[in-house]
């Protein structure tokens, strides 16, 4: 714990300063990050399509081990990968796997995949009050919003709902049925998680830092146009005739959707592009020690109807590399301990919008 954590979340004007660097460095923050930021809110893990009937996906969330488990009735289910016997994980290997139950390495208690215990050997041996059903898996909370995959470590869960905002009514109609996942990468960056997240998030930057690559996407600074919920705030900017004379749009859109590009930054490290071609891009960063991230890239499009995927994966990789190398020259800034906390543009409000959110989870103990 810092011992002077209050003071430096405390700033004169949050509306207008960003947070000192001493928070993007500190090694005593992380742990509470994850205790009171990563285990207390909806956290994205994934589309749902990529798990089969009967199928386990072993997934490292908030610095947990959690098996994500698609029953062979369909039912999607969560726990935590730690037996009930004597907290072995329950499975080493992590990415998916199909099994028709879930048997712990160390002496082998058999689980069925929703969970319950099913049996372990040398059941005589135990005390006569021993009994299955009284030691199933730890259950974690879990949602679908358009088939991606929600989980929340905290009991009861927050509202899921509530989370989202107005995501699912601003992107009805974007995720078709043959949208499918044609992306996923992940890259280690050296710099705090919220740098990643703050960048993310800045509006200020794109029409100079990305001149070559989003910002061929975005229409002028003058149209952006931002708005901003509980947890997720949302830039909107059209798309520049370029775009459009490329790229064939989701005619079923609304007027404004079908000419706009919509960018979503949600608590607490998450991001979700919209573009109306059908391409959804998930931006997830994740805690990798204090000074090192990792940024997972999950893009979605509809075969044959987006941008193809050699394309999109080129522009992608070219603008977040402008924004590694931009992201992990600012993380030097903060660690070279002159920086205080900067005054911030209008057009990183919903920098301000995440930082406020951060600040409250972060005091509230
Ligand atoms: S720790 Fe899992 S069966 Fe003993
Ligand atoms: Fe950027």
């Amino acid at each position: 714990m810092i011992a002077n954590l209050p003071d430096l979340l405390t700033v004169a004007n949050p509306d207008a300063y960003f947070f000192p660097g001493q928070l993007y460095t500190d090694p005593a923050l992380l742990p509470l990050e994850q205790e009171r930021i990563f285990r207390r809110t909806w956290l994205y893990a994934g589309d749902a399509a990529q798990l089969a009937p009967g199928q386990v996906w072993v997934k490292e969330v908030a610095g947990l081990s959690l098996l994500i488990v698609r029953d062979r009735d369909h039912q999607l289910r969560a726990f935590h990968n730690v037996c009930p016997h004597r907290a072995s994980p329950l499975c080493t290997q992590s990415g998916v796997q199909s099994l028709k139950h879930i048997i712990c390495p160390y002496h082998a208690w058999v689980y069925g995949l929703d969970g319950k215990l099913i049996g372990a050997p040398s059941h005589d041996r135990f005390p006569d009050t021993f009994d299955t059903p009284d030691f199933p898996l730890v259950p974690v909370a879990i949602a679908l919003w358009d088939n991606f995959i929600f989980v929340c470590l905290s009991e009861p869960p927050c509202d899921l709902t509530k989370f989202l905002g107005d995501i699912p009514t601003a992107l009805q109609g974007y995720r078709q049925p043959t949208t499918e996942l044609v992306i996923q990468k992940h890259y280690i960056v050296a710099c705090n998680w919220k740098n990643y997240h703050d960048n993310t998030l800045c509006d200020y930057h794109v029409a100079i830092a990305h001149r070559q690559t989003l910002n061929k996407v975005q229409g002028p600074i003058r149209h952006y146009e931002h708005s901003f919920g509980d947890y997720v705030n949302c830039l909107y900017t059209p798309t520049t005739p370029g775009w459009r004379a490329d790229n064939a749009v989701l005619e079923h859109l609304s007027d404004r959707n079908r000419y706009g590009f919509l960018t979503f930054g949600m608590f607490p490290n998450l991001h979700l592009l919209a573009f109306p071609n059908g391409v959804l891009a998930w931006i997830q960063i994740e805690p990798n020690g204090v000074e090192s991230c990792r940024v997972n890239l999950e893009v979605f499009a509809i075969p044959g109807f987006s941008t193809p995927t050699e394309i999109l994966l080129k522009d992608f990789e070219d603008f977040m590399q402008e924004d590694m190398d931009l992201t992990e020259g600012v993380q030097k800034g903060y660690a070279s301990g002159v920086y205080q906390s900067g005054m911030a543009n209008h057009l990183e409000d919903r920098i301000i919008h995440q930082q406020k959110l951060i600040r409250q989870h972060l005091l509230n103990a």
